[in-house]
């Protein structure tokens, strides 16, 4: 059958869902049946092809669990994640750029202080991280929500090792007055996305590597403003071209500076050599 021609069997499913009440719905099944439909015929699927699909599904979700979800994996390597990201989140003309949130996140992760030191036990060199929440017309933003989370050294969330009995290199601070926050952790290090499920596999099948870049995750929060989900990604660091779930973009890289042992910007000590950040965030205003 040529591709541009729609299936008759297409046709009369569309029609069935002509009179689904809830009429976003019926367009989203509409564009689903649509594109599936024309997917199938454009690749000439075959029955065995369909049947690998349909396994492949079925594994994708029986390896989502409490602490794993496959299907959020899939959607990310296969840029779906991005798409519904960048078309939902545009960036206001000087706001900081979103990108995609990530399986990580802990909601209720501790909180604390300007300086504080968020790691708490997570490997890794140290670093200081400083910055500003500001609105579109430079006006400080105080009293913002930052929730930062990080992997560790060697690539690890907190959350994925079965063995720790707290939390780790996460936590919630608060700007100043000036809209300023700041905290101790450690550096971050690129790291793979899970590969012993399904989804490795489809890497692997597609000559893919599963490495994400070196990076913070920030959500920042503020009445008023445009709650930002967004990353700090290490610049220099590997990956930054390839990344597997496709979420760097070139204003969000920002500069570790390596220190020599000395004073902190809040006057403390660091006995070794440390690591600075410093990057402000633009929050785009509620409309
Ligand atoms: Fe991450």
């Amino acid at each position: 059958m040529n591709q541009d021609v729609i299936h008759p069997i297409t046709t009369e499913v569309l029609q069935r869902l002509a009179h689904t009440p809830d009429s976003r719905m019926r367009e989203l099944m509409t564009g689903l049946v649509r594109h599936l439909h024309a997917f199938a015929c454009e690749t000439r699927l075959t029955d065995a092809e369909w049947l690998e699909a349909i396994q492949f599904l079925t594994a994708v979700g029986q390896k989502c669990s409490d602490q794993r979800q496959e299907f959020i994996l899939l959607s990310d390597v296969l840029g779906l994640s991005m798409v519904v990201t960048d078309m939902n989140h545009p960036t206001a003309e000087g706001c900081t750029e979103s990108t995609v949130f990530g399986p990580f996140h802990v909601e209720g992760a501790p909180r604390f202080k300007a300086g504080d030191d968020i790691a708490l036990g997570a490997s890794g060199e140290p670093c200081w991280v400083q910055g500003r929440v500001l609105g579109q017309d430079g006006e400080a933003i105080p009293h913002a929500s930052v929730d930062v989370w990080q992997a560790d050294a060697e690539g690890f969330y907190d959350v994925q090792r079965a063995d720790l009995q707290h939390l780790q290199a996460r936590g919630v601070l608060e700007t100043d007055a000036q809209g300023r926050f700041s905290f101790r952790s450690i550096v971050p290090e690129a790291y793979p996305v899970p590969t012993d499920g399904p989804v490795g596999g489809l890497l692997a099948a597609t000559k893919r590597h599963p490495w994400r870049p070196a990076h913070l995750h920030f959500m920042i929060s503020a009445p008023g403003y445009r709650k930002l989900i967004t990353h700090v990604f290490r610049r220099g660091g590997e990956y930054l071209d390839s990344d597997v779930v496709f979420g760097v973009r070139d204003s969000l890289i920002g500069d570790w500076v390596h220190q020599a042992p000395g004073n902190a910007p809040d006057g403390s000590r660091f006995e070794t050599p440390w690591w600075l950040l410093e990057f402000d965030f633009v929050l785009n205003v509620e409309r």
